[in-house]
């Protein structure tokens, strides 16, 4: 799986149409999905799209999910609550209807048809066109943390709940969740649980995609902090609308100078990512056989797939030494940038406004944290033996 990610407007859309075609044309089942709202693969394939896979190229299928569709597969029951408890606390029903759309929701639900396009076995690449930002992704992080809750007092609490109902909802005056609720809840955590797994797996990985102008690449360096605290591998950086320096004038040639002072920037700043380039041009790159140039321009002779393999987010300590050490990739920052603390078995790391609290992995539980370090944009945290 490849996502796309980056600022609004530097060619997302573009580079996952492009290297959908780039994999379709090398024999590869090439399935191309948008999990943003706006759906920009119909403008950059020009085809009229659909909610099922619709084949565009020699091997590539695209498809716009219906968000409304899978929200009420997967979601109607919370929403119903929800609607019930603010209907009950005197919330009028408008504003009821508003508070209860999630910010993202739209979003995980697309990435939930992509798990379930992964688990159909029919595809060889799955390519998804991320929504800016990548917060998407970040809010992925929830079930991670809260599955201690989910897995250990929830059932207790549902249990609670089921005996004591009649009593709770005279006593508190809203109504309390029935069973379709609870099983929505679990299932719900089950599903961002599974996307997650899948997108933080061996076989997915994220590019990040910039234009060569400072804010942007500010950006796109924090994506990558953030994106990597969150257990993303990020394999690779596209670098797009590079003006040509040939036949410039003063004005173009103004432009040329600043973007490669920005690219070498780029290239420190990712290092040892690869750079992928491709090159502003006189017209919009729309179409299969514009979107395969656009492709070739950017792999060049090598093959989209072509990745990195993955580090290890956790790893035993030097060899010979009883120390255990809990690694996490956090490229660009220094100890400064981050935070640590930890309540019984879950670490929490800070990173501005980003946390990420992680249940440690068994053998680590009854240890100590005696030492943390920053090196190399690493976070070494090392535990008593
Ligand atoms: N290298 C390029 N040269 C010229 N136009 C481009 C290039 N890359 C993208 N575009 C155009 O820029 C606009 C934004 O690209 P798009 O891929 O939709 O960005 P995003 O998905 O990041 O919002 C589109 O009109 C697209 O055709
Ligand atoms: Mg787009």
């Amino acid at each position: 799986m490849l996502l796309f990610t980056g600022k609004g407007g530097v060619g997302k859309t573009t580079a996952a149409a492009g290297s959908a075609i780039r994999a379709g044309r090398s024999g590869l089942r090439t399935l191309v999905v948008s999990t943003d709202a706006a759906h920009s693969l119909a403008d950059a394939f020009d085809q009229a799209i659909g909610p099922e896979p619709t084949a565009v190229d020699d091997q590539v299928w695209v498809q716009q999910v219906d968000t409304q569709r899978r929200f009420e597969r997967s979601w109607a029951d919370l929403q119903g609550y929800l609607l019930s408890v603010l209907d009950a606390s005197g919330v009028d029903p408008i504003a009821a209807e508003e508070l209860t759309v999630l910010p993202g929701a739209d979003e995980v639900l697309a990435l939930l048809e992509v798990r379930d396009q992964v688990a159909t076995g029919e595809w060889d690449v799955v390519i998804v066109d991320c929504a800016p930002t990548a917060e998407t992704l970040r809010l992925l992080a929830l079930p991670e943390a809260l599955s201690w809750y989910v897995e250990r007092v929830f059932p207790v609490e549902r249990r609670v709940i089921k005996a004591l109902r009649p009593m709770l909802a005279r006593a508190a005056g809203v109504p309390m969740p029935h069973d379709s609720v609870f099983d929505a809840v679990e299932r719900l955590h089950g599903d961002l649980g599974q996307v997650r797994d899948l997108l933080t797996g061996p076989d997915a990985s994220v590019r990040l995609v910039l234009t060569p102008e400072s804010v942007v690449v500010a950006e796109a360096r924090r994506a990558f902090t953030t994106l990597s605290l969150y257990g993303y591998r990020v394999d690779g950086v596209v670098a797009n609308r590079i003006f040509p320096a040939a036949e410039a004038d003063p004005w173009r040639d103004q432009w040329v100078a600043a973007q490669q002072e920005v690219l070498a920037e780029v290239e420190r700043s990712f290092a040892p990512l690869p750079i992928w380039r491709s090159a502003y041009r006189a017209h919009e790159p729309v179409g299969s056989a514009e979107l395969a140039t656009f492709g070739a321009e950017l792999y060049g002779h090598h093959h989209p797939l072509e990745w990195p393999p993955a580090p290890s987010t956790a790893r035993r300590g030097p060899a010979g030494s009883d120390a255990n050490v809990l690694t996490m990739p956090l490229p660009g920052t220094t100890a400064d940038d981050v935070e640590l603390s930890r309540s019984g078995p879950v670490i929490h790391v800070t990173i501005g406004p980003y946390r990420r609290s992680l249940p440690l992995p068994a053998h680590l539980r009854g240890r100590t944290a005696t030492d943390a370090r920053v090196l190399n944009g690493q976070l070494e945290v090392e535990f008593s033996g």
